[in-house]
């Protein structure tokens, strides 16, 4: 594995026999990638967002970050910059009794130890770079609006100049008008800083925005990954095809996540699926279609693909 990040089959139970939140999930994220990982909420897209972020050590497989270990990397270590998180709740994710500056400074004063006057001027620059005014620099998050909040959670992730950032569902708790200027400053960092993205999101219109490649995950697997233009343009997973007609305007009918891992059936899907057949009951974890970078995790995937599984099985 010699990738920015990168993670092999990963599983993560939160109690030791309990289901499995993510089970089996691998990822490869180079420089400058957006990558979009989608799915319903319960999918383990979060829990999955941890393990990459190295904020949450798997129960099973590996997770590198250029090259080492995450479970290896000490609090200190330098590599912890290089991985950032930004999440859901903007208020949340912030120190109530700190000001956008003094939240944004701590970063520098921790990672470069500079001086209070220095960071000071470092957090300034960077939180106008985000589009805060003055005023609003001195304000603590209760005194902020959730796009704001959101703004300074992005600063504080790039003070520590980060290679990634990890952007958990960062627009589902703000308003429509807010949504597309919070997806664009992360198009923009890629563009002026070459940073790689990961977007989690439950809506695929938000990750094909900003992201070209993406993973499906449903009950804690990637059923399906490949090119985001192409997953749209013709979804191989019967559930990536159920999640884009989710999106406004389409016609699904989207169903809470039912994890049946452990049910005995190897499709994770297979309780939900419209095109399930006998013959599911032999998916194998290398059945289904690939095609370069893109696969899918399935023996009877949307229409014309049969004969690759058949080719494949040979
Ligand atoms: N801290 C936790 N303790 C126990 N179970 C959890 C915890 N966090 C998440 N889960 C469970 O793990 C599964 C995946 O959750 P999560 O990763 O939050 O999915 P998503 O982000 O896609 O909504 C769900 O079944 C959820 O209930
Ligand atoms: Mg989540």
């Amino acid at each position: 594995m010699s990738s920015l990040l990168e993670t092999r089959d990963v599983t993560v139970r939160y109690r030791q026999d309990g289901p499995a939140a993510v089970a089996g999930a691998s990822a490869r994220i180079d420089a400058g990638e957006a990558l979009g990982i989608v799915g319903e909420s319960g999918s383990g897209k979060s829990t999955f967002a941890k393990v990459l972020a190295g904020v949450l050590a798997p129960s099973g497989g590996e997770v590198q970050v250029k090259g080492r270990r995450w479970q290896e990397v000490k609090r200190r270590d330098p590599i912890r910059r290089t991985v950032q998180m930004i999440f859901q709740d903007p208020y949340g994710a912030l120190n109530p009794w700190m000001s956008a500056r003094e939240t944004v400074a701590e970063v520098f004063r921790f990672w470069e130890r500079q001086s209070r006057a220095q960071a000071v001027e470092q957090a300034e620059a960077l939180l106008a770079e985000m589009g805060l005014s003055k005023g609003a620099m001195a304000r603590r998050p209760g005194e902020l609006s959730g796009g704001q909040c959101q703004r300074v959670g992005i600063a504080r992730a790039l003070a520590c100049s980060p290679d990634v950032l990890i952007a958990d569902e960062p627009t589902s708790a703000l308003d429509v008008s807010v949504q597309a200027q919070i997806l664009n400053i992360l198009v923009g960092l890629r563009e002026t800083r070459g940073l790689a993205i990961v977007l989690i999101s439950h809506d695929l219109a938000v990750v094909r925005y900003v992201s070209e490649n993406a993973l499906v995950m449903y009950a804690g697997q990637v059923v399906e990954r490949g090119p985001t233009a192409d997953l749209l343009g013709s979804p191989w997973h019967p559930y990536t095809k159920i999640l884009m007609d989710a999106i406004p305007g389409g016609t699904g009918d989207l169903k809470p996540v039912r994890n049946e891992i452990g049910d005995g059936h190897p499709c994770c899907f297979a309780a939900r699926c419209p095109r399930l057949q006998a013959d599911c009951q032999s998916l194998s974890e290398e059945a289904g279609p690939r095609e370069g970078d893109r696969v899918a995790h399935c023996m009877h995937p949307l229409p014309e693909r049969s004969e690759q599984i058949e080719q494949r099985a040979q």
